[in-house]
């Protein structure tokens, strides 16, 4: 028996010892990725100016451009409220039919585009107060409306760049911040109704679910307390239950958040979807998602727990969870399309860490102009991490560490026989009893997979990668010096814990958790030597942080990067100048590089990226790219 034998890991191999059966019959589903939403709500006052100035805000771009530098596939959706505040009205037609501008809205979302992220499109704006002024035509208004801006987004992006936004009806308007328009349960109705009429005459196509163009409406977008308060989205539950082909919505969507568990989100959802089949049992045929499923309302609020690593893994928890109750027979949850979380925000000082957001922001008012730097956060290497799972996962796993608190186990696959892969997440209870004993797990890996594979793992852990923690021990400075930014960085990606070779099949992975503090998470990564190569990383981009500092992005190829161990950036100078490896010692999991050097030294000059896989072969470079300071 040949084993290796690490720190807390251990990799043992053909070791015939079975401690742990799960490897045997495990059964694997589909799994979609159906956590890849996020969202926000832009800063200021609610009107086209105000949003659009915010939206176009050096520090707005900066946080979306971090957020679409995720692996791929991480976030797929971004939900922003008062998105379509950035249409202009412009004046009404001799006919007395509104006549908008696009353009602000194009600007903003052909960069969204360029990033890869579908916008969710909430029918929640009131450009011109076109609304207010004639109450009685606003039937015909909304759908208007939505006829026109879809017309305008297929004749610019194309039905196919299109296929995979959402659209969505007015967020919450149960609630007198956001129902501005003062609906009725008349008058929403009719709102709701308007829109999805809209939607369906864009196309010029009558109604028809399977009708390839067919673009549905997820709503009400409602939190559904008690019907006396929430009346305007329990109505449109009622209606659609007494004739479900008239539904104007095809996806219920609703907010369901916890009081600071993962937990509580799922047992509100199934408190809440009880409720509705219960009273409206021909809603069980329509999808559901929730989509605020955070851990707690109030975004603004600072809690340490959302600067450290207890957030990511409540997101992670919470993932598995509703993966779990979604696979259960018969389960209220079966229907589960999508969760989005809310928490692509931009924080503020003196919370740059603790708010609901995935990245720390620090605005750097002292220098001329004042910038942003970003830090990201470990709830952000967490949506990394699940976007590594493969396409389809086995029901999650607990393995208890003492009575009360377990360790989830999420495994999953992509491809069979000699060209698999393997991603399993782990993730600890967020504390446990004092007769705690560790998670001591043998873990098959059942690679039924061709003689070479390699394997890695990495950890979110509590100190060491928690970005939040090294600032305070410096102080919490407002503005973190060059030093204290670049050791910050070091720490906010999942920590490299171990890789290497498996020779022989049937391995085993023992995990000995002992040394490590509560609550952590790690990822397995498993691959076969066949499993396709990594690509050419492709549209490398450089912009400008402040002077003398860059951020990098670039794109990956999602079939190839599973193997991904890290990326390399290189630099050089000028033309004839040695390359020089920038990133040398740093672990990059994700296609990014904050480049900040020396002074004295210069960011102008040439970069070029490429991917390293778990077997150390490399990737073709990227295309080299210039960057100049103006
Ligand atoms: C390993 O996986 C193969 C194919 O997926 C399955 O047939 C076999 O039963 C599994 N064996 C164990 C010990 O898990
Ligand atoms: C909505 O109703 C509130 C009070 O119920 C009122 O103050 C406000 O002016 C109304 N807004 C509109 C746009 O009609
Ligand atoms: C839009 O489509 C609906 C049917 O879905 C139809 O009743 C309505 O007249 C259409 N409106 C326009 C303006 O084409
Ligand atoms: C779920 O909600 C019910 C009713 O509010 C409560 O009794 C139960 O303790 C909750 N469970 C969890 C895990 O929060
Ligand atoms: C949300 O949090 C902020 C900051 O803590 C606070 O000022 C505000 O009142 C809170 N809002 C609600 C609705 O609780
Ligand atoms: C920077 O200036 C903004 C706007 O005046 C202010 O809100 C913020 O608190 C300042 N940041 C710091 C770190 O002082
Ligand atoms: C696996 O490796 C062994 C020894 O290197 C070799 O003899 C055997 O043919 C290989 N099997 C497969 C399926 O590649
Ligand atoms: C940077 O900041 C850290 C912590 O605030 C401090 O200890 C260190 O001396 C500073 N370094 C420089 C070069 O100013």
């Amino acid at each position: 028996m040949r084993a290796v034998v690490f720190f807390w890991l251990l990799l043992a191999l053909n070791s015939g010892s079975a401690h742990y059966s799960g490897g045997s019959n495990v059964v694997y589903h589909t799994l979609p990725h159906f956590w890849t939403g996020v969202g926000f709500c832009p800063a200021g006052r609610i009107n086209h100016k105000d949003i659009s100035e915010t939206l176009a805000s050096p520090a707005v771009q900066m946080n979306l451009r971090q957020i679409s530098a995720l692996p791929k596939g991480a976030v797929t959706h971004i939900r922003i409220h008062w998105l379509l505040e950035l249409v202009e009205f412009l004046q009404y037609s001799a006919a007395g039919v509104p006549i908008y501008d696009f353009s602000k809205f194009d600007d903003f979302v052909d960069n969204l585009q360029e990033l890869q992220l579908a916008p969710v499109l909430e029918f929640m704006a009131n450009p011109g107060d076109v609304f207010l002024q004639n109450p009685n035509r606003n039937s015909f208004l909304w759908e208007h409306f939505a006829k026109t801006t879809v017309r305008h987004f297929l004749a610019r992006h194309g039905a196919a760049r299109m296929s995979n936004w959402r659209f969505e009806t007015w967020n919450e308007p149960d609630i007198h911040n956001y129902n501005r328009l003062n609906f009725t349960a008349a008058t929403y109705m009719e709102y709701v109704r308007a829109i999805r009429r809209g939607l369906s005459n864009a196309t010029g196509h009558r109604r028809r679910r399977k009708k390839q163009n067919y673009r549905a409406l997820r709503g009400p977008a409602g939190l559904f307390k008690s019907h006396e308060h929430h009346p305007l989205c329990w109505q449109l539950l009622d209606v659609c239950n007494r004739q479900l082909s008239q539904c104007p919505i095809d996806i219920l969507t609703f907010h369901r958040k916890g009081h600071g568990e993962a937990a509580e989100i799922l047992n509100g959802t199934m408190e809440l979807l009880q409720e509705i089949y219960q009273q409206y049992p021909n809603l069980r045929k329509l999808p559901v998602a929730n989509d605020e499923a955070d851990p707690e309302s109030n975004w603004s609020t600072p809690r340490d727990y959302q600067a450290d690593v207890r957030y990511a893994v409540i997101l992670l928890s919470t993932v598995l969870e509703h993966w779990r109750a979604k696979l259960a027979v018969n389960g209220v949850l079966s229907k589960l399309e999508s969760l989005s979380h809310d928490n692509a925000f931009l924080s503020y000082h003196p919370h740059e860490f603790s708010q609901r957001t995935l990245l720390a922001h620090f605005r750097f008012n002292e220098t001329q102009p004042p910038h942003s730097q970003f830090v990201q956060k470990p709830v952000y290497a967490a949506l990394g991490m699940l976007s590594k799972l493969g396409n389809k996962a086995a029901d999650v796993e607990l393995v208890n560490m003492d009575q009360e608190h377990s360790v989830q186990v999420l495994r999953s696959v992509s491809g069979s026989g000699p060209s698999a892969y393997i991603a399993a997440i782990f993730v600890s209870p967020e504390q446990a009893g004092p007769q705690l004993t560790s998670y001591h797990h043998k873990y098959t890996l059942n690679m039924s997979i061709a003689n070479e594979s390699a394997f890695i793992t990495e950890l979110l852990v509590p100190q060491t990668t928690d970005p939040f923690y090294i600032w305070q021990q410096n102080g919490s400075p407002a503005y973190p010096n060059a030093t204290l930014r670049a050791a910050m960085r070091r720490a906010q990606t999942p920590r490299l814990y171990e890789t290497g070779p498996i020779w022989e099949y049937n391995s085993e992975l023992v995990l000995n958790s002992a040394s490590l503090p509560l609550p952590w998470a790690m990822l397995l990564r498993v691959c076969s030597g066949s499993w396709p190569k990594l690509k050419q990383p492709k549209n490398l981009e450089i912009v400008e942080v402040t002077k003398g500092e860059v951020f990098l992005s670039w794109r990956e190829n999602s079939k190839s990067t599973q193997c991904l161990k890290t990326y390399e950036v290189w630099f050089r100078e000028r033309i004839g100048a040695h390359w020089q490896y920038i990133s040398k010692g740093w672990h990059l999991p994700y296609p990014s590089f904050q480049y900040a050097p020396a002074e004295g030294f210069s960011v102008n000059g040439f970069y070029k990226v490429r991917g390293v896989d778990l077997f150390s072969a490399t990737s073709a470079y990227s295309e080299i790219v210039e960057y100049l300071e103006m």
